[in-house]
């Protein structure tokens, strides 16, 4: 008998979305740019078992090196440290694999709205590039869960995260799906895809952030490319409810005075793997003051204010109205000295996207972009 099954034990109860679904009889390239998207997608298709050395064993010593991603240097603290060897890399271990499996089920929710998107937008060029992201994020999700099931095991979807997929899934506006995935999680991603290709020294990981975050520049291009084209045709309410669905997103994914974090998933999963968090919060919020002190000199900024706010100015969604909310956020998450003291000087302060983000996504890390922007706590992560 055979052991296939129509209902599985992993599969979630389905649920309705809002989509529309739109035909175009226009065949003819109408967004040169994104026509042109789609044809460097098709060129730079890659195969996880041609291009990728899954032989090679992960060497444990060298996967240290690999950001945990929680925008303070718990590896620094004396807790931290004090755990013996064996401990300390099995912590490393379970931490990645709680980041690494988020950034999986990221790519499932990215692969089922990128053909969302096949069908809801309106233009024959997006509907191409759409359908070639469908095929890369079906290739992130397959290499994703490969590298975990090598390192250690999938762990379940961080329920902010889920949010915001389930949000932008069940929108029936093709661009608020635009805006959810391809500037706010994609945003995210890109910004820690980078940091992680660029600081780990795993061999394997570090080959495949390269070929994923290729990927995922693309991505990022076509949701700025386009959303350029249409914002300046939207009315003053489309455009602000664009505007808010974004806000919305990035507040679920990364504001910790919200019940549930990613900050507050981490800690779970360091309980379950028998880690004292409290002592290490303790050990934390002594110490990572004067670890960062050094720091405080050099202050970066995160990839809300880094990445994610300067993609939405460029497709012009970043209007006086909802800066000042980000910039209510990030000052009530991090320290004034980042985000700065009015919205003035918060505008002044963010950057010019990179002229090419896929040259930046697959740059190395400059020496003070290895500092972390101070979060107000302490022992939270930083946005
Ligand atoms: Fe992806
Ligand atoms: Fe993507």
């Amino acid at each position: 008998m055979s052991d296939f099954e129509l209902e599985t034990s992993t599969q979630e109860p389905p649920f309705d979305t809002a989509m529309k679904v739109i035909y175009q009889w226009n065949y003819d390239p109408e967004v040169e740019e994104l026509r042109r998207l789609y044809v460097k997608a098709a060129e730079a298709q890659w195969v996880s078992e041609r291009d990728l050395d899954w032989d090679r064993d992960i060497d444990m010593h060298l996967f240290e090196t690999t950001p945990l991603g929680l925008g303070l240097p718990v590896q620094e603290t004396s807790y931290w440290r004090g755990q013996t060897e064996e401990r300390r890399l099995e912590l490393t271990r379970k931490t990645a694999a709680f980041r690494l499996s988020n950034f999986l089920h990221g790519e499932q929710g990215a692969l089922m709205v990128a053909s969302q998107l096949v069908n809801a937008v309106p233009h024959t060029d997006a509907k191409f590039y759409a359908a070639t992201q469908t095929m890369d994020e079906a290739r992130h999700v397959e290499v994703f869960a490969q590298y975990i099931e090598k390192l250690d095991e999938i762990q379940p979807i961080a329920a902010p995260l889920k949010k915001v997929l389930d949000d932008t899934l069940q929108t029936g506006d093709w661009l608020k799906k635009l805006v959810g995935m391809q500037i706010v999680v994609e945003g995210l991603a890109l910004f820690s895809f980078r940091e992680m290709r660029s600081l780990t020294e795993e061999p394997l990981l570090k080959d495949l952030l390269t070929y994923v975050a290729r990927d995922e520049s693309r991505h990022h291009a076509y949701g700025v490319q386009y959303l350029e084209r249409c914002v300046p045709e939207l009315g003053k309410e489309q455009r602000e409810e664009l505007e808010d669905f974004a806000l919305e997103a990035a507040r679920t994914l990364i504001d910790a005075r919200r019940s549930t974090t990613l900050f507050a998933s981490m800690l779970e999963v360091w309980s379950n793997a028998g880690l004292d968090a409290t002592a290490l919060l303790e050990s934390a919020a002594k110490e990572i003051p004067d670890l960062l002190s050094k720091q405080n000199k050099k202050r970066r900024l995160g990839p809300v204010q880094g990445f994610v706010i300067p993609t939405l100015r460029r497709c012009g969604l970043l209007s006086e109205r909802v800066a000042e909310h980000y910039r209510e956020m990030l000052a009530a998450n991090l320290s004034t000295g980042v985000v700065g003291e009015d919205l003035e000087e918060f505008l002044s302060r963010i950057p010019d996207l990179p002229e090419d983000t896929a040259a930046w996504v697959l740059s190395e890390l400059q020496e003070d972009e290895r500092e972390l922007p101070v979060s107000r706590g302490g022992a939270q992560p930083a946005v």
